[in-house]
C-alpha cells in the first residue's frame, strides 16, 4: 500500500477532495493510505506561529523552518520515501513524473503558504520541489491534491478498469481520442459509425488515428516521445499522416537542440 503524508497548516482543506471518488475507494481498499499532519502542532511557541517576516525586508511572510522540520521529523518513514515540496519553482509535474512517484512506498508532500518556505528547510530537508504549472497558487494544498490524484490513478487496482490509466492521455505521448456514449444521435450529431460496428480492430485503428490527429493539432510537441509499431507506421502512411508526424518530431527535435 502506498503511504502519503501531507504537511500543511490547513489540514481541513483536504477533507472533501480526499473523501470522494477514486481516492476514497482507493483508501477504503487499502491501496493508498493518506495521513494529514498539521504543521502548527509542531510550532514551539504557544501562539503556534509558523511564519515570520523575511530577513532582508520585502513583502509577506515566510514559513519558519523549525515547525516544518519538526513536523517532517515526526512522520514515520516507510520503505522508499520521497519528500516533495510543492513549489512554483519546482520540476514541472507531468504524467511521467506521476509514474515515477507511483513507484515510491511513501510520498511526503509539504504544502507551502505565504511567500513560501525558509530556504534552509527546502535545501536540507526536501528531496525535490514540484510545480503543477507556471502560475502561482495561494498554497501548496491544491497542488498536493493534483499530485495525489494523478498518482493514485496509477496504483494497481485503483481504477475500476485495470488498464484504463494506460490508455489515458500522455501515457503513450498521445492525447486521448474523443469518446461517445448514448444516445447515438445528440442534437443531430451522430456517433462515428465505426464505434457501433462491433469490429474491434477497426475501432482500435479509428481511435489511434483520432489520437494522432488530435495530438498533431493540439500538442505536436508530445509526438517526439511516440514509439510506433510497424503496423502503426503503415496505417499512418496509408492515411497520409506519417509525413506530418515525422515533420512534427523533426521540428520538436530542432526546438530542443536550440533550447539546449
Ligand atoms: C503564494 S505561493 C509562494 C510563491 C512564491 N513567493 C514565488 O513567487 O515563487 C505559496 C505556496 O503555494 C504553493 N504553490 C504556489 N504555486 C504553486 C505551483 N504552481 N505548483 C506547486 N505549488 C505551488 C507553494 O507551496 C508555495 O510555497
Amino acid at each position: 500500500m502506498m503511504r502519503v503524508d501531507l504537511l500543511s497548516i490547513f489540514p481541513d482543506f483536504f477533507t472533501s477532495p480526499l473523501g470522494e471518488g477514486i481516492i476514497r475507494r482507493a483508501r477504503q481498499a487499502q491501496i493508498i493510505d493518506i495521513a494529514i499532519h498539521n504543521i502548527r502542532d509542531h510550532a514551539g511557541d504557544r501562539h503556534q506561529m509558523t511564519d515570520d517576516r523575511p530577513y532582508g525586508g520585502g513583502e509577506g511572510m515566510v514559513m519558519k523552518p523549525e515547525p516544518l522540520a519538526a513536523c517532517l521529523k515526526a512522520v514515520p518513514r516507510r520503505g522508499r520515501s520521497r519528500v516533495i515540496l510543492l513549489s512554483p519553482r519546482g520540476v514541472p509535474f507531468s504524467q511521467q513524473q506521476a509514474r515515477l512517484y507511483a513507484d515510491y512506498d511513501q510520498l511526503i508532500l509539504v504544502c507551502g503558504r505565504y511567500e513560501g518556505v525558509d530556504e534552509r528547510f527546502s535545501s536540507h530537508h526536501v528531496d525535490e520541489e514540484c510545480s503543477i504549472g507556471d502560475y502561482v497558487l495561494s498554497g501548496g494544498e491544491l497542488a498536493a491534491l493534483v499530485v495525489i490524484d494523478a498518482v493514485c490513478r496509477l496504483l494497481p487496482g485503483a481504477l475500476g478498469c485495470a488498464d484504463s490509466a494506460e490508455r489515458d492521455s500522455f501515457s503513450r505521448s498521445l492525447l486521448k481520442h474523443g469518446q461517445y456514449t448514448r444516445p447515438p444521435v445528440f442534437e443531430g450529431l451522430e456517433v462515428p459509425a465505426v464505434l457501433l460496428s462491433g469490429d474491434h480492430l477497426a475501432i482500435a485503428r479509428h481511435r489511434f488515428l483520432e489520437s494522432v490527429r488530435l495530438t498533431l493539432a493540439r500538442r505536436p510537441d508530445l509526438l517526439s516521445g511516440l514509439e510506433l509499431s510497424k503496423a502503426e507506421r503503415a496505417l499512418l502512411a496509408q492515411e497520409g499522416l506519417l509525413a506530418q508526424v515525422e515533420q512534427a518530431r523533426q521540428e520538436q527535435k530542432q526546438a530542443l537542440e536550440i533550447s539546449a
